[in-house]
């Protein structure tokens, strides 16, 4: 039984609002893609990887992203889809007969570690379905289109969800395939799994497992990357 890593890279980066999309920024001389894609090919419990790309960028990102960095696993560069869950269906239409655990990241999170990779791909094998997190560190409120506060959260229940988030193959394919049926759209992988009453754990992520999104992400970023190289040495 093999994992499978889904690296949904397919987005315009709209609140990056850069005209290179985020996902090829460089970060310290290397494009987010790669740092996050090497990641994957360094753990040894990831098989294979399919990368999904902006369909006009399929041949651009084989000739200079991927040949160049010499990444070995990557077995599939996958045409994306309007939003992220269409992306991140078309490669689960595209897995192996093989593959028995899905691993799914977002090429834009580069700052994730082989070690919280392993313990995702171990506890999905346990458990079915599971996700990385870290408890909310302010207070949440939910507040009504006008602005005014309806009420306050327990903050000590309150998780901000990341990626990695990981399945075994028949419960992810199921979640897809019905949210197709029934026309729902989530943010993340787990809501289309938590909607069929499937459990799906949490599993204590890494505040640095930041997602780059706007343009002061990429100031955090590069001090990010400065502190991990002065810890290496
Ligand atoms: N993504 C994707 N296909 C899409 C949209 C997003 O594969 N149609 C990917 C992005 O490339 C990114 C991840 O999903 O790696 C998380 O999405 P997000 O941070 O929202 O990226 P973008 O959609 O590119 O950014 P924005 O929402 O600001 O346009
Ligand atoms: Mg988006």
């Amino acid at each position: 039984m093999r994992t499978v890593a889904i690296v949904p890279a397919a987005g315009s980066g709209n609140r990056m609002g850069r005209e290179l999309s985020k996902q090829y920024l460089s970060l310290g001389g290397m494009p987010l893609l790669v740092h996050t894609l090497k990641v994957f090919e360094e753990c040894p419990l990831v098989d294979a990887l399919l990368v999904v790309v902006p369909p006009q960028d399929i041949e651009v990102v084989r000739n200079t992203v991927l040949a160049p960095w010499k990444l070995k696993k990557v077995a599939g560069v996958i045409p994306g889809g309007k939003e992220r869950q269409d992306s991140v269906r078309a490669a689960i239409e595209a897995l192996d007969p093989d593959a028995g655990i899905v691993i799914i990241h977002d090429a834009v999170r580069p700052f994730i570690t082989i070690e919280l990779i392993s313990q995702c791909i171990r506890a999905a094998g346990e458990e079915g379905a599971v996700t990385v997190g870290v408890p909310v560190k302010d207070t949440v409120k939910e507040v009504a289109p006008d602005g005014r506060v309806m009420r306050t959260c327990d903050r000590s229940l309150m998780w901000l969800t990341q990626t990695p988030q990981a399945f075994r193959r028949d419960i992810i394919e199921s979640a897809h395939r019905a949210a197709v049926r029934d026309g729902f759209r989530g943010t993340d992988d787990t809501s289309l799994v938590e909607r069929l009453g499937i459990a799906v754990w949490m599993i204590m992520g890494d505040y640095n497992n930041i997602k780059i999104t706007t343009p002061e992400d990429l100031v955090i970023a590069e001090a990010l990357l400065t502190a991990s190289l002065k810890a290496k040495g």
